[in-house]
């Protein structure tokens, strides 16, 4: 006899995350795929896809497996109409931490809430093509965990470690120190290559070397082997001192991190972020700018 299929609704099916993972849901055959999607370009894309779209009550009425994966300053709203007629037993996921970091996530004994995102390939690492992913079981059974590691390995595919984890550590991991860290020190690498390339050094030279060194550096400070010569340890001093903030950790004060998962769940902020801003008026990502904590690059 045939395996029971999973009965999965799947919010933001047509979105930049929707349509990658509704094609590879579906391909598993392990599905009853209910794609739910409002704009009209999202449910085109699926359409391409040979998949339909199902109407967000009828699509939830006896699922199984509830997705979000909708624009991250929606999702509260919609949670709030949807989760209260999600069957009991079933499990809501999500692409992304903040929802239930918030603590706003309609609250329901009855249903498990589980979170997975992915690490993204890392240049650094010599292993076979494919990314590690980070999960976390917020409410639920472990079967609801179970179940949601399956759903997430499929949506990430390839994948290779799955790390299991709180979800206050996802939040350390993202926003915290990938995107109001790490991001902020991204751009000001490129704003650093906009500027040398706008005092005459050839793009092509310039983004050799400058890549070629920020690989290098990342590969000595992360143990993996190297050196640093005298003159670098020195200058790498001194670059922290203009480069940085003094009082950057204070991107993982709990009224920061409050403040960076506010700006991420509302529609306050926009493409420019909010706040000062770290790269001057330079047109950067909403996540990298947010809040103007780490680097002073102007
Ligand atoms: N984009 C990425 O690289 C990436 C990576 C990892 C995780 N995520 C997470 O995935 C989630 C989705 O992000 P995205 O980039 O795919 O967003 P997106 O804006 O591209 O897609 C969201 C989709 O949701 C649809 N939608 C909005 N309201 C809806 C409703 N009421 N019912 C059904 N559909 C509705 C939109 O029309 C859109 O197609 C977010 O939580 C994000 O943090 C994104």
């Amino acid at each position: 006899m045939s395996k029971a299929k999973i009965r999965l609704a799947f919010f933001g099916a047509g979105g930049k995350m929707g349509r990658g993972a509704c094609k590879k849901l579906n391909a598993t055959g392990e599905f009853d795929l209910r794609c739910v999607e409002i704009a009209e370009e999202g449910i085109a894309v699926l359409r391409e896809l040979g998949l339909g779209v199902t109407p967000a009550e009828q699509a939830v009425a006896d699922a199984d497996v509830v997705v979000f994966a909708l624009p991250d300053a929606e999702v509260l709203g919609i949670a709030a109409a949807i989760v209260p007629q999600v069957p009991a037993g079933a499990l809501v996921m999500m692409l992304d931490p903040c929802a239930a970091f918030s603590g706003k996530l309609p609250k329901r004994d009855d249903i498990g809430y589980f979170v997975s995102h992915p690490c993204h390939h890392s240049f650094l690492e010599k292993r076979k093509p494919g990314q590690h992913i980070v999960t976390a079981l917020y409410q639920g059974a472990e079967t609801h965990y179970a179940q949601g590691v399956r759903i997430a390995s499929i949506v990430y595919a390839p994948i290779l470690d799955v790390h299991r984890l709180t979800v206050e550590q996802m939040i350390l991991l993202e926003p915290v120190v990938s995107e109001t860290v790490a991001g902020p020190c991204c751009a000001a690498i490129k704003a650093g290559y906009d500027e040398v390339v706008k005092r005459g050094v050839p793009e092509k030279a310039a983004f050799d070397f400058l890549l070629g060194h920020v690989t290098a550096t990342l590969w000595v400070m992360f143990g993996f082997g190297g050196f640093f010569s005298d003159g670098a340890h020195k200058i790498l001093k001194m670059g922290d001192g203009i480069m940085l903030k003094k009082d950057w950790k204070r991107a993982f004060s709990p009224e920061s991190i409050r403040e960076q998962i506010d700006l991420i769940l509302t529609h306050t902020g926009g493409e420019q972020g909010a706040g000062e801003g770290v790269i001057g008026d330079e047109s950067v990502d909403a996540a990298v700018i947010r809040g103007g904590i780490v680097a002073g690059a102007r």
